[in-house]
């Protein structure tokens, strides 16, 4: 199974939901590999840190490549249980060539007025891949939501999002936790680590919703 985390927005979470899908999956007992499709290289920096200071965490292969890594993903497809694609942003020929092959695809989307105006530029992109991958499964969600009960800006996202999209829209919320970015800097996933619950709950929540008993 491949899975893509895209978007065309920069900073929307997609690095941070590609590893912790991949520490989540593996430590279900899953064969799982990252691949890097960013230049920024963000993903492969999180595995080198994994396998410098966490020996005890399951390993996760790094695969990396760039421009058309379609043919590169239908051959990791047959080779594990789950590839799972850190896709550049931009309008990269990294994230349409992973969306053309891609089992499911994944949207973090920021709750915040810049992130949802763009979103329907990066959608259209969405809706050729689907032109040519038909079985795509696609997924939005929102990410790196404030947590203060009073902010609006999440229930203000889901609705604009629900409107300008045909697509599946999660009820999984994944916040900005601390967790988060804690377990990110020592190469590992929130489920990894018992200092967030919470985050951990978020990402078990996303891939219940998404993989449904995988
Ligand atoms: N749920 C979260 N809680 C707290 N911090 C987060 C969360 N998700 C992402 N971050 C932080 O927000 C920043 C952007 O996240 P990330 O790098 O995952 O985004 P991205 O979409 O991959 O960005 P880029 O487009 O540059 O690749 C990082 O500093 C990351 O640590
Ligand atoms: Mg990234």
């Amino acid at each position: 199974m491949v899975i893509v985390v895209g978007n065309q927005k920069g900073g929307c979470g997609k690095t941070m939901i590609a590893t912790n899908l991949a520490a989540a999956l593996a430590g279900k007992g899953k064969d799982v590999i990252l691949f890097d499709a960013d230049r920024q290289e963000s993903a492969s920096k999180w595995v080198a840190e994994r396998g410098e200071y966490q020996s005890d965490s399951p390993v996760i292969n790094i695969g990396m490549g760039y421009d058309n890594i379609s043919f590169t993903l239908k051959d990791l497809r047959k080779r594990y249980e789950v590839v799972v694609v850190d896709a550049a942003g931009r309008d990269s020929d990294e994230f349409r060539t992973s969306a053309i092959v891609a089992d499911i695809l994944l949207i973090p989307v920021k709750p915040s007025k810049v992130d949802v105006k763009v979103l329907p530029s990066f959608l259209q992109i969405v809706k050729q891949a689907m032109f040519v991958n038909d079985a795509l499964k696609v997924f939005a969600f929102i990410s790196i939501a404030p947590t203060h009960s009073k902010n609006k800006e999440i229930e203000q996202a889901r609705e604009i999002i629900q409107r300008i999209s045909d697509f599946t829209l999660l009820d999984t919320v994944i916040h900005d936790r601390k967790g988060f970015r804690d377990a990110f800097g020592d190469g590992l996933g929130a489920v990894e680590c018992n200092t967030d619950k919470l985050a951990k709950v978020e990402i078990e929540s996303l891939i219940a919703e998404v993989l449904n008993g995988f």
